[in-house]
């Protein structure tokens, strides 16, 4: 059996316990991954308290009332506080999801929070989605087609639209690529979940005239065929989409094109 061990030294360690803020009656705990990549330290874990009484109900809220009430040096991505930009994926109570649109309420006990798990960590929550995206682009994740341009716009039937829904709504968040074991292991080569999403979504939209461009590049052992069907991308998703299906419909496709 491989032992696998953390080097030297990389151990997280218990960080620094912020004092609690005076006066508050409905304190809840918050335990938060902190890393600094310029001061040389080891990763940490950091204890907040939080006054649920003046604190918003989405773990956000209490993420950027500690950034701007305890503790300015917390580090982590948003931008539309709604579930639609999906920069704020991180690993919470044991969970990927979008900080902005989980409820603490769901949660029981402390609130653990940590990056989204096995990306390189830029510092505290943000994790390194350089190679992420680099796959999302590889699957040209645009309409592409041969024929004339029409004058207008390119048509599609109300059915043919439909068969977009469950695609289209992805935030490229990258919650179910990192809850994905085949993407933990073999990340470098198998495109993962989102992206393969995402590779669905244009082979199927009856615009595109790239199809079988499109299956050519996925037809690849690690590309596509490291998908194990383990659905721990559609528990995971915070839209509630369904990778798995959308990449064992790519499979059905290449299976069909060779009769
Ligand atoms: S179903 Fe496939 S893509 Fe989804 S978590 Fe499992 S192996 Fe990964
Ligand atoms: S499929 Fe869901 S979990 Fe995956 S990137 Fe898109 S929105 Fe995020
Ligand atoms: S801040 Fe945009 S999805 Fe959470």
């Amino acid at each position: 059996m491989v032992e696998l061990a953390l080097p030297k030294n990389s151990r997280i360690r218990t960080g620094k316990t912020w004092p609690k803020p005076e006066g508050a009656t409905n304190l809840r705990k918050f335990q938060i991954y902190r890393w600094n990549p310029d001061d040389g330290e080891n990763p940490r874990v950091d204890t907040y308290w939080v006054d649920m009484d003046t604190c918003g109900p989405m773990v956000l809220d209490a993420l950027i009332k500690i950034k701007n009430e305890i503790d300015p040096t917390l580090t982590f991505r948003r931008s539309c506080r709604e579930g639609i930009c999906g920069s704020c994926a991180m690993n919470i109570d044991g969970i990927n999801t979008l900080a902005c649109i989980y409820g603490m309420d769901e949660i029981k006990g402390d609130v653990k929070i940590y990056p989204l798990p096995h990306m390189p960590v830029i510092k505290d929550l943000i994790p390194d989605l350089t190679h992420f995206y680099a796959q999302h682009a590889s699957i040209m994740p645009w309409l592409e087609t041969k024929t004339q341009r029409p004058e207008k716009e390119w048509r599609q039937s109300i059915e043919d639209r439909s068969k977009l829904d469950g695609l289209y709504e992805c935030v490229m968040c990258a919650c179910c690529s990192t809850s994905c074991p085949s993407y933990w292991w073999n990340g470098d080569r198998y495109l993962g979940p989102a992206a393969l999403l995402h590779a669905y979504r244009w082979i199927i939209d009856s615009r595109d005239e790239a199809t079988g461009e499109r299956l050519d590049e996925l037809e690849d052992p690690f590309k596509l065929y490291r998908c194990h069907t383990i659905m721990n991308c559609a528990k995971t998703c915070p839209k509630g989409l369904n990778p798995a299906k959308a990449i064992s419909e790519i499979k059905k496709l290449m299976v069909e094109r060779q009769h």
